[in-house]
């Protein structure tokens, strides 16, 4: 099974960024461990600060993979443009957040791209990502 994920702005800075939020392991360092704990699954790994790179990265991988986790960072609220590249490709996607976006500011309660999304996970930590990866194996082997 093939699975890519898709990290949006300032993601690259996890582990160094407002670690009370975000907590102080790099996404590097998570991914790597992620990719141990499911040898059978082929990982690709991207992250941009850039909305048109990620709408890239979806267009490329989108047709290939199996699925996509996408943490789009602050781009889920409101980028258009990435919903519209999750629902033009075939891979199925799981909208991810480390932090409870519903416990924060009102303008993060919003996400563009859940409706497209086959579920979201939020407020885990790291952990989203293995509960997303976790949640597309069993969509996956349904
Ligand atoms: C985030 C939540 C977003 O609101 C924020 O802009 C991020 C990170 C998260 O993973 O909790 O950059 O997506």
């Amino acid at each position: 099974m093939k699975i890519s994920i898709i990290n949006g702005p300032n993601l690259n800075l996890t582990g160094k960024r407002e670690p009370e939020i975000y907590g102080n392991q790099t996404l590097d360092d998570y991914m790597k461990i992620l990719a141990v704990a499911y040898p059978d699954i082929e990982f690709t790994t991207f992250q941009s600060n850039v909305e048109g790179e990620i709408v890239n990265e979806i267009q490329r991988v989108g047709f290939d993979v199996d699925g996509i986790v996408i943490n789009a960072g602050a781009y889920s609220h409101y980028s258009i443009a990435i919903a519209d590249a999750l629902k033009a490709v075939t891979a199925p996607a799981i909208e991810v957040h480390i932090s409870n976006v519903y416990s924060r500011e009102e303008a993060r309660h919003k996400s563009a791209i859940a409706p497209v999304c086959k579920g979201v996970i939020a407020g885990f930590g790291l952990d989203s990502y293995r509960l997303a990866v976790e949640a597309l194996d069993t969509l996956l082997n349904a």
